[in-house]
């Protein structure tokens, strides 16, 4: 277990270890943006405060963040695709949401 602050709610959930951090907001009801929750809309993406708290990033998380022109290095993630490391406390900044558009990507996640 360990901690996850959503901002700007300012809600702190005890989350389990391999838990989605989109599983985490929307089962405390804490507003998030997603769409097809399966790392292709690229509507879910967050800002965290400590990369470590989460689970190495998948290709696939990779590739759709590059597409949409997002980092890389772990400060974003996908909500739908983060797991809960369960070893570091950390924030979420779901305001990240408001500064970047996906509309770049058509309806299958290809460009
Ligand atoms: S909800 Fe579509 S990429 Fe996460």
């Amino acid at each position: 277990m360990s901690l996850i602050k959503f901002i700007p709610a300012n809600v702190t959930i005890d989350a389990a270890k391999d838990t989605k951090l989109l599983v985490v907001a929307r089962k405390n009801q804490i507003p998030i943006r997603f769409g097809c929750a399966s790392a292709r809309c690229g509507t879910c993406a967050v800002k965290v405060s400590d990369p470590s708290a989460f689970l190495p990033m998948q290709s696939n998380e990779e590739s759709l963040l590059k597409r949409i022109n997002l980092p890389t290095g772990g400060e974003v993630r996908l909500a739908c695709q983060a797991r809960n490391s369960g070893t570091t406390d950390t924030m979420v900044d779901i305001s990240f949401q408001e500064t970047y558009s996906p509309d770049d990507l058509e309806g299958d996640g290809s460009l």
